[in-house]
């Protein structure tokens, strides 16, 4: 007999949640999505999700959207007990750097408080249950700047061979500057790793750098390459805050987020910890990724140039993916920088004449 098991994702809508429904459903798990397009509150009517709730409730067979808010205490609980899910992906948050601080009670009752709704939800009613939380490379605030650099032409580089695989899991998370946004997300990653550590359930962060992919609805504030593949095809003006255009990000495909996921979900440890990002291969600096996007478009990027950076920014981050292949080897990156791009352009392309 086949067993049915039931997935409860949170951030359904965005972009890590909605890839997480379409691969765990397909991977044979009844899906419960809980979201509220709190996207569009926090960003505006460009950063509204509910056209990819709609697709996933067209497209998903068995998918269940639940209108909830993850700073609902009692609402959370209830959900969770009624369900008792076999695994939890919590992706719901206040994802921007830079809005944070307009909304600093927003986003820490959304980040910090809602996460741990939901860790508590989860210890009354399914301890067992593996708990993957979407934790973010800023709660390294903006210590990776201390590092020592090189101008490598179009982008910057780490001068210092220790760092030549990337930022690993072991880098220290205090003392430097994080925005509210990175303050509350550290406050969630800890609290995670704490209920994997003190009460043993198996729960892991995993600490983005740029995740992408042709679902997200980029705005200035999140969303880098998909923000700029909009702006490509719009023919709107990029602004590129400081550090000449060079600094570099690294991007992963969510559809290799889900699958590392998927890997965890299979094999559970407690309160462990991952940087995921696209890795030095999959990395870009912004005037890189107007070249990509130029290539693929034929539209020539018009951007102006902000001598101030954002606040915190990192210069140059990827991720030392090494810890993810040693403890996950059947997990890769399978996704390249140009193909996540070209998919980015094609889904704008499909959205804007939808
Ligand atoms: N996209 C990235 O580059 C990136 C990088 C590092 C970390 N992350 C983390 O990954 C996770 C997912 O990011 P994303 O890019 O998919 O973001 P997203 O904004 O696309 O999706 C988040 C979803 O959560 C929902 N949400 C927000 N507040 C909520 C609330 N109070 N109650 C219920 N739902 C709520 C939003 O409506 C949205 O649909 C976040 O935790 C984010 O911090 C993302």
């Amino acid at each position: 007999m086949r067993i049915v098991r039931t997935a409860l994702v949170t951030g359904s809508s965005g972009l890590i949640g909605s890839e997480v429904v379409t691969y765990l459903a397909a991977n044979g798990f009844t899906v419960h999505g809980l979201d509220n397009n709190q996207r569009a509150v926090f960003f505006g009517p460009s950063g509204d999700t509910r056209w990819n709730q709609d697709r996933l409730v067209r497209e998903v067979p068995g998918f269940t959207h639940h209108e909830r808010d993850v700073r609902d205490r009692a609402g959370v609980a209830e959900l969770v007990g009624a369900l008792r899910p076999d695994v939890i992906v919590h992706a719901a948050a206040q994802p921007s750097h830079d809005r944070a601080a307009a909304i600093p009670f927003d986003d820490f009752d959304t980040n910090a408080v809602g996460t741990l709704n939901l860790l508590e939800g989860a210890r009354q009613c399914c301890p067992e249950t593996p708990f993957v939380y979407l934790s973010t490379n800023k709660v390294y605030g903006d210590a990776p700047n201390r590092i020592a650099l090189a101008d490598v032409g179009t982008r910057w580089d780490y001068a210092d061979e220790q760092y030549r695989y990337g930022i690993p899991e072991s880098f220290p998370i205090d003392q430097s500057l994080h925005s509210l946004f990175g303050a509350s997300k550290v406050a969630a990653d800890v609290m995670v790793q704490e209920y994997g550590r003190y009460f043993g359930m198996p729960t892991c962060c995993l600490r983005g750098g740029c995740l992408t992919g042709p679902n997200h609805a980029g705005v200035e504030l999140h969303g880098f390459l998909s923000y700029l593949v909009k702006c490509n095809l719009e023919r709107r003006e990029y602004r590129i805050f400081g550090y000449l255009g060079k600094q570099v990000r690294d991007n992963i495909h969510s559809h290799d987020v889900a699958r590392f996921i998927h890997e965890f979900l299979k094999a559970p440890r407690c309160g462990e910890v991952y940087n995921l990002g696209g890795g030095k291969d999959n990395s870009c600096s912004i005037r890189e990724a107007f070249a990509i996007t130029e290539r693929f478009t034929g539209i020539r990027q018009v951007s102006t140039y902000v001598d101030q950076n954002r606040v915190g920014d990192h210069i140059c981050y990827y991720s030392d993916l090494r810890k993810m292949r040693a403890h996950y080897p059947s997990w890769d990156i399978t996704v390249s920088l140009e193909e996540t791009i070209r998919q980015i352009v094609e889904a704008w392309r499909r959205r804007d004449a939808a």
